[in-house]
């Protein structure tokens, strides 16, 4: 997950996470330059394996009719959901299938080495595990969002290329201090994506795909906005962190997102920044609602 201001603020006291000898929530200082660490996937606790075998049976049991076909299929390359995957063991497979690796990190990681691990085709995984009393709900991302929610559609080739090319283009919003602009897109196509298809709309983004009550929400409920995917209206639109997004956008197709955002976002940014800032939830006349 990419991280946001509220996100990313580190002012709050650190979670003492007293399983065996795992480090601390939020532990940086065995972190490298670029922020990655080691997994140490023995030292989770069979009580953690079996939490990740909870969460991940819930989920896989509400993707049919919900998640794309796309996620569905990909889905099945993270193995048998016995325990928590050894991220050196998953590397391995999704080399082979889309030159992606998985890296550890600590948590959430300063934007700029974010991007800069995308770019090299390095997708950041937290080590950590959710406690229990956080099985229905969690703040910050964990293992269970970072490998369920993100990893299955690296191994599809067209997806797996989107994010390389969000991770360049993150590092030139940075120069060009957009990056406001661009977390936008982010969250609201790989963290909170729905697309369209034959069947009905679907559920690609993995803040969707990971949580136990907003992957039906977003797919059925009347209640949100579901927006056609328009790039300019994206960087323009805010998003909540602490409860169901009240507006999603809904894409055509992969390719579709990819064209869509494959034009050089310099002038685009700067049409933008001239307006002003959209709430979540709130619609304009030129909306295309699906
Ligand atoms: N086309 C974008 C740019 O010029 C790069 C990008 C591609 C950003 C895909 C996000 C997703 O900055
Ligand atoms: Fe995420």
């Amino acid at each position: 997950m990419i991280s946001d201001d509220k996100a990313t603020n580190r002012g709050v006291a650190p979670v003492t996470y007293g399983t065996g000898n795992r480090p601390p929530r939020g532990d940086y200082s065995a972190a490298g330059a670029d922020y990655t660490s080691t997994q140490d996937w023995a030292a989770y606790t069979p009580e953690e394996h079996a939490l990740y075998r909870r969460l991940y049976e819930r989920q896989a049991a509400q993707l049919p009719g919900l998640a794309c076909a796309e996620f569905i299929e990909a889905v099945k390359h993270l193995g048998e959901p016995d325990q928590i995957p050894n991220f050196e063991a998953l590397t391995e497979v999704l080399y082979k299938t889309s030159k992606w690796q998985i890296v550890t990190v600590p948590g959430l990681i300063p934007e700029e080495a974010f991007f800069s691990l995308l770019a090299q085709r390095k997708f950041p995984v937290t080590a950590w595990l959710r406690r229990p009393e956080e099985f229905d709900y969690i703040v910050e991302p964990d293992v269970f969002h970072d490998l369920f929610g993100h990893v299955p559609l690296l191994f599809n080739p067209m997806f797996a290329d989107y994010m390389q090319q969000y991770g360049q283009g993150g590092l030139k919003a940075t120069k060009l201090d957009k990056c406001e602009h661009l977390a936008r897109l982010y969250w609201y196509t790989v963290e909170f994506g729905l697309i369209n298809t034959a069947d009905g709309v679907r559920a690609y983004g993995s803040g969707i795909l990971s949580s136990a009550g907003e992957l039906r929400h977003s797919v059925t409920s009347p209640e949100p906005l579901r927006l056609r995917f328009d790039l300019k209206r994206i960087m323009r639109t805010k998003y909540v962190i602490d409860r169901y997004q009240p507006t999603y956008f809904v894409i055509d197709s992969f390719e579709h997102l990819i064209e869509s955002t494959d034009p050089d976002f310099t002038p685009i940014y700067d049409e933008v920044s001239k307006g002003s800032s959209i709430e979540a939830g709130v619609s304009l006349p030129t909306d295309q609602k699906l």
